[in-house]
């Protein structure tokens, strides 16, 4: 039996002892790593991410009142709530339960019809290691409403109510990526999107010779929120400054290399970092989609190698831990780039690794990066999933 059998037989059971009968629908949405293309999305610009073969599964049936009735085999915690005027929960074991509170307060804010529903909720995206466990947990939940109320939703719009739902519900403030990806994902593709216009361009990943590694630092993400809304108003504030010269632009996507060239020395140095960073990592970003396009992986993995150091340097999101992960992962032979990915200050790496490569990673980068750290790292060798779908 498949994982993912298996893990939908579970939620089956589980389902049949808590409600009885068996659920009426099963849905799926999930996580992502981003290849290239980091802290680029609030600013208008590119990122070239990919759905993960791990996700949120919910199995539901729709009530005949208002109430939604939720488990989640993660925590062996249910949460129980009706659809109108739904809060937050203040009990932390219920605190997964946001996520599925979230979309029924989205959908109520756009006006869109919700039912009642009871519903089992397991994932298997690891939690809080920056591969969006939660835009997979809110994808999961507005197609599950969506389903129980027998309402079509386009997949963008999804997307964006999950958004929505992480923003104003759940309090991050966020940009579009996690949720887009994970509500359009394509199977053996990344996704090129345009942050600005909400258009995306599949791109083939290759399906032999090289694989996409994942490995964890295991370094739960503290800082991760307040930096990330610095990051943004500091953004923001460069696109004021740089108004003076280049009255048009509307984000830092609309700044070129050469034209931030011309002006970046009339920056604050903090602000002038943080702006080199998503200027040029917009132009890897391109860059590095039309490498792939001509099968040239090295030129892949160097501008891969490139973000890190921006993200690093500039943008100073990263972290010893990743640092160090990334660090061991670049001493062996056949990996052609590696980088953090996501937010940043803990989480993942992603490095591209030649195929025959793989054992040597596996093998050589837990004891390095234990030595560097006395943390352990967790490897996914994983590969581009289909974005969130109905199962049945
Ligand atoms: C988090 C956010 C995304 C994006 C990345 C950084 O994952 O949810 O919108 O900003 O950080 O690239």
């Amino acid at each position: 039996m498949t994982q993912e059998a298996q893990r939908i037989q579970e939620i089956t059971e589980k389902y049949t002892e808590l409600f009885g009968g068996i659920p009426e629908f099963l849905v799926r949405a999930p996580g992502r790593v981003n290849l290239i293309g980091e802290h680029t999305d609030y600013n208008d610009g590119f990122v070239f991410p990919a759905a993960i073969d791990r996700d949120v599964l919910i199995a539901g049936t729709r009530r005949n009142d208002r109430q939604v009735r939720a488990y989640a085999l993660n925590f062996n915690q249910s949460s129980t709530f009706t659809l109108d005027g739904v809060q937050p929960a203040t009990e932390g074991r219920e605190r997964w339960s946001n996520y599925v509170r979230a979309m029924a307060w989205v959908f109520a804010q756009e006006g869109l019809e919700t039912v009642g529903m009871n519903c089992v909720v397991q994932g298997d995206v690891p939690l809080g290691s920056g591969l969006s466990s939660s835009a997979a947990m809110l994808v999961a939940s507005g197609l599950a409403y969506a389903t129980a109320a027998g309402i079509e939703i386009e997949p963008v719009r999804l997307a964006l109510l999950a958004q929505r739902g992480e923003r104003e519900f759940v309090g991050v403030n966020v940009g579009i990526m996690d949720q887009f990806i994970s509500a359009l994902g394509q199977k053996n593709h990344a996704l090129l999107i345009d942050t600005r216009n909400l258009t995306y361009e599949a791109v083939p990943l290759p399906q032999s010779g090289v694989s996409i590694v994942i490995a964890d630092t295991n370094k739960r993400r503290g800082l991760v929120d307040s930096e990330y809304n610095t990051r943004r108003a500091e953004c923001e504030k460069a696109v004021e400054i740089l108004k003076q010269w280049l009255p048009d632009i509307k984000a830092l996507r609309d700044v070129s290399v050469e034209d931030f060239e011309r002006y970046a020395d009339r920056l604050p140095e903090t602000i002038r970092k943080r702006a080199r960073h998503v200027i040029t990592e917009d132009a890897r970003t391109l860059e590095s989609v039309e490498a792939l396009k001509a099968g040239d992986i090295a030129r892949f993995g160097e501008l891969m190698n490139a973000s890190h150091e921006s993200l690093k340097n500039d943008y100073q999101v990263s972290c010893k831990e990743l640092d160090a992960l990334v660090e061991a992962a670049r001493a062996i032979e056949g990996v052609y780039g590696s980088r953090m990915t996501g937010a940043g200050f803990g989480g993942c790496t992603v490095s591209l690794v030649a195929d025959a490569a793989v054992e040597a990673f596996k093998r050589a980068v837990p004891p390095r990066y234990k030595q560097a750290t006395g943390l352990n790292t967790t490897i996914y060798v994983t590969t581009a999933a289909q974005g969130a779908q109905r199962i049945r």
